[in-house]
């Protein structure tokens, strides 16, 4: 039996996960999707990019405390620590640097952890016997693919110093996977992750000025920004803009607990993407939340951004046919969802 029931006001029951930046945006969605799912997640967290609050809300939603275990995935005694004192039946490593800007100014921060907090977390599962692991990786991983929608056999290459993490991160699982079939991997290929749980109590929270379509335009409905800036009006796409698989985050965490399933049922590893199958134009995106707080949003063309691409659209047929996963839940209802967490948390 993997999962068992959980009465209202205990600590959560059930198979203990691991969920390494647990408190983080993906996370922590994935922590109620789990807990939902039966299991007992345990949150691990440096607090890097994501706020201890995060686990009173957490409580909140569940109506049941989750564990916390703070601490960084580098520090290799604090994590045999947790591992001792926990007996987890798989791990979901979510911990992790994600701003590609950011890489291309700092690639051995990235390496640093994304790679070395990879190895470090594998070796302690390894000497504490736990072999299953669900890993966050990209969409970037295809670079800039020519084939829509995207299939997993669509060649891989990087962009990116984060990219490369990504690659490499991948590459090393599969290795391990064909080198020794103690280990059992899900590789999760998110595009792009959008919205919030329906309550509003948690969701994406940046600092400062967002890089991403979505949490920028809540800042522009919020007031916080005057408009959205739109990169590039000239693409090969129906109304010039971008196009991507906007996926939401509730959708992207119960894809988590698919993989999980089928890990610990023993039907094996697994690399797939996540994605709706789907594009959306930033002008779409532009109307929908407009729909969603209620007035037009302003918006200004203006050039391309360095290194994006016309369109990345994901072909889900995988995680259908292998996870028996599919998303549920539409864009009108990721702004939605998004509107209702920033308002409900600004100022
Ligand atoms: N965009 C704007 N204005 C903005 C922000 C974004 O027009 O202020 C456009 C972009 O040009 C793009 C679309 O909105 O066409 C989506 O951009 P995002 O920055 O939200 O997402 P990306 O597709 O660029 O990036 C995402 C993840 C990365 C990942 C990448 C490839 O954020 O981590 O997908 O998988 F590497």
């Amino acid at each position: 039996m993997l999962a068992r029931s959980q009465a209202k006001g205990d600590a959560v029951s059930g198979d203990k996960i691991l969920l390494t930046g647990g408190a983080g945006y993906i996370g922590s969605h994935t922590a109620v999707a789990l807990a939902e799912a039966g299991y007992a997640p345990v949150v691990l967290d440096n607090f890097s990019n994501a706020k201890p609050s995060v686990l009173e809300r957490l409580e909140m939603i569940l109506g049941v405390p989750v564990a916390l275990e703070r601490g960084d995935i580098l520090d290799r005694a604090f994590l045999a620590d947790v591992f001792t004192r926990h007996e987890f039946g798989a791990v979901i490593h979510f911990a992790a640097r994600k701003a590609v800007g950011e890489s291309v100014a700092r690639p051995m921060d990235y390496f640093e952890t994304n790679c070395c907090g990879l190895t470090a977390l594998l070796r302690t599962m390894e000497a504490s016997g736990v072999r299953n692991l669900v890993f966050s990786s990209s969409a970037t991983v295809y670079g800039e693919p020519d084939v829509f929608p995207v299939p997993e056999t669509a060649p891989r290459w990087h962009t990116s110093p984060y990219a490369m993490t990504k690659l490499a991160s991948e590459d090393l699982l599969l290795a391990m996977a064909d080198a020794d079939p103690f280990w059992a991997f899900g590789i999760l290929r998110y595009f792009n992750p959008a919205g919030a749980h329906e309550s509003g109590l948690i969701g994406e929270e940046p600092d400062g000025i967002p890089n991403n379509l979505m949490p920028y335009l809540a800042k522009v409905a919020l007031g916080e920004l005057p408009h959205l800036n739109v990169f590039g009006d000239d693409f090969p796409t129906p109304d010039g803009t971008g196009v991507r698989d906007f996926v939401h985050v509730m959708d992207l965490a119960e894809a988590h607990v698919s993989s999980l399933r089928t890990l610990l049922d023993g039907s094996g590893g697994h690399a797939v993407n996540i994605g709706t199958g789907e594009g959306s134009s930033v002008m779409q995106m532009l109307a929908s939340y407009g729909r969603a707080c209620g007035r037009d949003l302003p918006w200004k063309p203006g050039p391309r951004r360095a290194g994006d691409v016309a369109k990345l659209v994901a072909d889900p047929s995988l995680a259908a046919s292998v996870l028996k996963f599919r998303t549920r839940r539409t864009l009108d209802e990721m702004c939605e969802s998004s509107w209702r967490w920033v308002t409900r948390n600004s100022r």
